[in-house]
């Protein structure tokens, strides 16, 4: 369907003991190990970053954080930087989640220079946007949207920019059990697409990966991810069971072979 390699991630929020993401963490690298047709991606809490890194060492899981700061090191009480999540395996980190943005006052500009950062260290952001109720039901979902991006990847060309991934986040869609319908889902996709195609050019556009987030699940994900422009997705509740995770990699492994 698409040469975009489908991305599963888990996004286990402020869930999980040390010892229990170990648990998680050893059987989806179980399950996942020598298959390579979906990337698959875990983002424990800070402090279970090492184990979880030791957890899926030999497989193909990659690990995320959920948060950094954009400076390497210095007077940032309470930070985790780039060049400390590198040092601790992590190739992938969450940005701009509507969390942080509406709960830590994250905005676009330091999610702008996030990103930059993460870049220069090699880290993949996993850019994160999406519309309140409020702003959908006034029928501001593509501005919103199309804006955080725009602000998230200004002064950024494509080549530095080549990594990034796209998570579309819908906020009345996160922890709700309310999914935007597949066909929602696809158009904001595209739309964004064809926004970063304008911006940044098509050929990097069109290699963008671009999740969906919000309440998805194992009877959802096939129909989410059928979808020509959902290449993966950020799962939340569902990530934090392997009975429920699983069967998600399993959709993303079938998107890459249809
Ligand atoms: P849920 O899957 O729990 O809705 O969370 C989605 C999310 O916020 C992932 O980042």
């Amino acid at each position: 369907m698409t040469s975009r390699k489908p991305l599963i991630a888990g996004n286990w929020k402020l869930h999980n003991t040390v010892d229990e993401s170990r648990a998680l963490a050893v059987a989806i690298a179980a399950h996942v190990r020598g298959k390579s047709a979906c990337d698959v991606v875990l983002a424990p809490v800070a402090t279970s970053l090492t184990t979880v890194k030791r957890a899926i060492d030999g497989s193909v899981v990659g690990l995320s954080a959920q948060n950094t700061h954009w400076e390497d090191s210095g007077a940032w009480t309470g930070e985790l930087s780039p060049a400390l999540l590198v040092d601790v395996g992590c190739g992938y980190c969450i940005i701009g989640h509507s969390e942080r943005r509406q709960f830590f006052g994250e905005t676009d500009a330091g999610v702008r220079k996030k990103i930059a950062a993460l870049l220069v260290h090699k880290v993949v952001p996993i850019l994160c946007v999406g519309e309140s109720l409020e702003q959908r039901e006034a029928g501001k979902t593509l501005d919103v949207v199309l804006g955080q991006v725009e602000a998230a990847t200004e002064g950024l060309d494509a080549v530095a920019l080549a990594p990034l991934v796209v998570a579309y986040e819908p906020i009345w869609a996160i922890g709700t059990g309310l999914t935007a319908k597949a066909e929602d889902a696809q158009d904001v996709h595209r739309a964004i697409r064809g926004h970063l195609a304008e911006l940044k050019g098509k050929s990097w556009a069109d290699s963008v990966r671009i999740l969906y987030g919000g309440s998805v699940k194992p009877d959802n994900a096939d129909e989410l991810l059928g979808q020509p422009d959902v290449d993966g997705a950020l799962v939340g509740g569902a990530s934090l069971s392997a009975d429920n995770f699983i069967p998600i990699i399993d959709a993303g492994v079938r998107r890459a072979e249809s």
